[in-house]
């Protein structure tokens, strides 16, 4: 078959049928939403490097929180700005840091949110490292099997405090298999794990480390994060995270390795999350904001691509903004 016959243009010009033939939805309930909290009171600071995004205080957090859920969002993700910061991260296995107290002030204020934690330890130490710094060859590496300890402890007490999912961001080698005992052991066999499975070292992480205010004091990340240019290795990496018992498994950046997204969703067909990251947003808030790109329709076009590849769950800063355009669209409709 062929033109004339073949017209794909005759499913396309109706709007309604249009839509019923997408082959893609995006919901609201895809949506999770990363909101920054840091100790201390006071005024929220606004993130310069992410318009729109802001470093909360408790009390603002709450309210950010029940905005978020209010839109729809069924879920945030919490990222820690200790006031403390030390070599091996003590703010981040304490009990009482500002993960576990920011868990404490959602769950209070809104009750069916779900709660995801971010475990890494980059953002409580002082030389912004994912782990353990030694010297090895007159070389300063990261510490394997070190760090691990320190992320069972801090993903403990996140579940302690009542987060509902923890997510190891720091790429070592069989930290999700030390996370799930540490949590089975002390009954949280429950609580699932959205492992960052295939992390990339990536430039477009820029502006968050501006927010986090976790930018490696030496070096790089290449050490632990991936490769860009290996996609092969991404289906290693997620199989090992499977094999320890990751829950969800996660591909981030989202948009430059979307085709690292839809292999792993072929291959594993397991739940699949991807992380629209700080600089993906950063770029379409700064040319929208030149009036070179249509911010609502350049949003809803990134995060259905991300959908398209096989995410089924996608982190994103456009989590609030994306909710209000869909809610509203359903409304028109
Ligand atoms: C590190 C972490 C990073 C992000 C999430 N967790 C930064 C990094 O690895 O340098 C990046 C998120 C973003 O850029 O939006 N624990």
């Amino acid at each position: 078959m062929a033109f004339p016959t073949e017209r794909p243009r005759r499913l396309r010009d109706h709007p309604v049928l249009r839509e019923m033939v997408a082959e893609t939805r995006l919901g609201v309930m895809d949506l999770v939403m990363p909101l920054f909290v840091r100790d201390g009171g006071g005024q929220r600071r606004p993130i310069a490097s992410m318009p729109g995004q802001w470093q909360h205080t408790l009390d603002t957090l709450a309210d950010a929180a029940r905005e978020t859920a209010e839109a729809g969002v069924p879920a945030v993700l919490l990222f820690g700005i200790p006031d403390a910061k030390d070599a091996v991260a003590t703010s981040g296995t304490d009990p009482d840091g500002i993960i576990p107290r920011a868990v404490r002030a959602v769950k209070a204020a809104v009750a069916d949110l779900v709660v995801i934690t971010d475990v890494c330890l980059c953002e409580y130490t002082d030389h912004g490292h994912c782990g353990v710094p030694v010297e090895r060859g007159g070389r300063t590496v990261i510490d394997n099997d070190r760090t691990l300890e320190l992320l069972a402890r801090m993903a403990v007490a996140h579940a302690a405090a009542g987060a509902d999912v923890v997510a190891p961001s720091d790429m070592m080698d069989g930290r999700v298999g030390a996370i799930r005992r540490a949590l089975d052991a002390e009954s949280f066999e429950h609580v699932p794990i959205l492992s960052y499975a295939a992390k990339y070292a990536s430039s477009f992480y820029g502006p968050f480390r501006e927010a986090a205010e976790s930018p490696p004091a030496f070096g790089d990340r290449r050490g632990y994060q991936m490769d860009m240019r290996n996609a092969d290795e991404a289906l290693r990496e997620v199989r090992l995270d499977l094999e320890e018992g990751a829950d969800i498994v996660m591909v981030k950046p989202a948009l430059p390795y979307l085709d690292v997204v839809h292999r792993v969703k072929a291959a594993f067909g397991v739940p699949v999350a991807a992380y629209q990251v700080s600089g993906e947003y950063a770029m379409v808030k700064a040319a929208a904001r030149e009036g070179w790109l249509d911010e609502p329709s350049a949003v809803v076009e990134t995060l259905t691509a991300i959908r398209r590849a096989g995410a089924d769950v996608v982190v994103t800063y456009f989590a609030l903004e994306a909710a209000r355009l869909l809610n509203g669209q359903k409304k028109r409709a």
